[in-house]
């Protein structure tokens, strides 16, 4: 564990080192869980962004993409539910002063019963082999059946009382649990109480004139209000999508874990609407979609994992989390969510508008269906870091760190150096970059020594180096060296682009 905490404070710094992730209004000593992307960072912010635009806007026919405000009439937050409930349970230790997430502090203790049950499957499979039977012994080994027990019990009492804002009984049952702070140690604790995590501010010039608005704490409701004039305007048939990137804002309790759980954050959002009845068809068809688009990125399977939800949400009849491996262990990336027709039929019944879809098929109107997939652009942008920040021995025995970034996501995708700043090296470098630049970002550097060129730019993730050297003069060759082999291969100058686009595909 402490090895992995070291790898999110290595992430960190090197995010801040090679100019990716800048801590918001530093010189100001920053602002909780507000982050900056720098110089890099938009870079590989904006591949991913358009990664994933490209899966689902432009690969899909019957999906367009859209791009509303963040300002919204304060209704559409009424009709949404995330007034009356878009809040979470918050609790104080008097001691270290530190505030929690009262139902995290309860799902944290669930998860170190479940890492005791999975320590004893661990035990056993080593002691039994290749005859050890994990079903079985789940359901035989009286250990792991009182932990599960314990489990199920506490479940029973954390999601009714969730479901019923019943705060008083998610209060008895960390003290019933015994759990203690992780900061001071100690069981002193506040009572439970609501938070809403929307931010607000004023519209309108007087302060009688004002109106409280909201910003919006998810892009998807821009979608769902837009939903008839884009269906009619693009002659849309159902099932279609409709799909946003954009920023969402939160008023997060706990804000930790870099840019894994911020305050101003990005969400990339598709809103898929479908014939009543046929949602669970879809549900698990994008489940599906949206698995195979991260693993497209070449990052292992094992990183991600599927979890269901036993718990939904006040507009879901099925919800399942894809989940990635951070270094803080595995956590929620993507949400796949069954809406039904929750939101659009509440738009209906708060604006007094007809919000229905008159399918030609069936020769019948309705409030179609929906389902939705969510992911976190900041939260992706960690996930790739993760995967792609390597520390290597190399074999003279230095080490080099690079990040392993998939080619298509490197804010660059060739450096160009000319080996020396004379002798008509860096106009022939120029030359080779005029001609690239069009199609690929580039950067050209001709400071330091060619191997700390080299070491600088594995550590920004840029798959290709081209260096240009003496007989480039001569022969129109150069050497492109590869980021993750660091071989290097002697080339034709126009052999350049076509490499880089091979890799690119890949
Ligand atoms: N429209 C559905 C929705 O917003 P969500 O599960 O609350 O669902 C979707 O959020 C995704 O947005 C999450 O899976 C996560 O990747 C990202 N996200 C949510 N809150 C975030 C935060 N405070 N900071 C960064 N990303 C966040």
């Amino acid at each position: 564990m402490a090895q992995q905490e070291d790898l999110l404070k290595n992430i960190i710094s090197h995010a801040k080192e090679y100019g990716f992730v800048f801590q918001s209004s530093e010189i100001y000593d920053g602002l909780s869980a507000v982050y900056d992307y720098a110089q890099n960072g938009a870079e590989l912010k904006k591949n991913i962004r358009d990664y994933w635009w490209k899966a689902m806007v432009q690969m899909h026919d019957n999906i367009v993409g859209i791009d509303s405000a963040i300002f919204m009439h304060p209704t559409v937050w009424k009709a949404s539910g995330h007034v009356d409930a878009f809040n979470d349970p918050m609790i104080d230790n008097k001691d270290s002063k530190k505030r929690y997430r009262a139902d995290v502090l309860v799902e944290d203790h669930i998860a170190k019963i479940e890492a005791k049950i999975a320590k004893e499957i661990t035990k056993a499979s080593k002691r039994f082999g290749d005859s050890f039977d994990e079903q079985q012994f789940r359901e035989t080994n009286p250990r792991v059946l009182a932990n599960l027990e314990k489990i199920e019990g506490i479940k029973k009492r954390l999601y009714p009382a969730m479901d019923e804002n019943d705060m008083e009984a998610i209060k008895l049952l960390i003290e019933d649990l015994g759990i203690a702070c992780p900061v001071s140690g100690s069981r002193n604790w506040t009572e439970v109480r609501q938070f809403n995590l929307m931010f607000s501010t004023q519209m309108g010039s007087t302060a009688e004139g004002a109106s409280e608005i909201f910003l919006r704490p998810e892009t998807a409701q821009g979608i769902f209000v837009n939903y008839l004039n884009v269906q009619k305007t693009g002659r849309m048939k159902i099932p279609f999508g409709i799909a946003q990137t954009g920023k969402a804002f939160r008023n997060e309790i706990v804000a930790r874990q870099f840019i894994f759980r911020m305050r101003e954050f990005e969400q990339m959002e598709m809103q898929f609407f479908v014939r009543p009845g046929e949602e669970m068809k879809w549900y698990e068809y994008w489940k599906e979609e949206r698995m195979n688009w991260h693993k497209s990125l070449g990052i292992p399977a094992e990183k991600y994992r599927f979890h269901d939800h036993d718990k939904l949400a006040h507009y879901a009849n099925a919800a399942a989390d894809i989940e990635f491996e951070f270094p803080m262990g595995f956590k929620e990336l993507e949400g796949i969510h069954s809406r039904t027709d929750f939101d659009l039929s509440a738009h209906e019944e708060f604006s007094g508008k007809k919000l229905r879809y008159h399918d030609p098929e069936l020769n019948k109107s309705y409030v179609p269906y929906v389902v939705e997939t969510s992911i976190g652009l900041d939260r992706m942008f960690l996930a790739v870091l993760t995967f792609a920040y390597t520390e290597e021995m190399l074999e003279d025995g230095s080490n080099r760190v690079v990040l392993k970034l998939p080619p298509i996501l490197s804010p660059y995708k060739v450096a160009v150096f000319p080996l020396l700043k004379k002798a008509g090296l860096p106009e022939k470098a120029h030359e080779i970059l005029d001609g690239l630049k069009s199609d690929y970002m580039c950067f050209y550097e001709e400071k330091d020594s060619i191997g700390k060129r080299y070491r600088r730019h594995d550590a920004l993730g840029t798959p290709y180096c081209v260096t240009v050297d003496h007989q480039t003069l001569e022969d129109n060759t150069v050497t492109i060296r590869e980021r993750d082999s660091m071989k290097q291969e002697r080339v034709k100058i126009e052999e350049v682009s076509g490499i880089i686009a091979a890799r690119l595909k890949a």
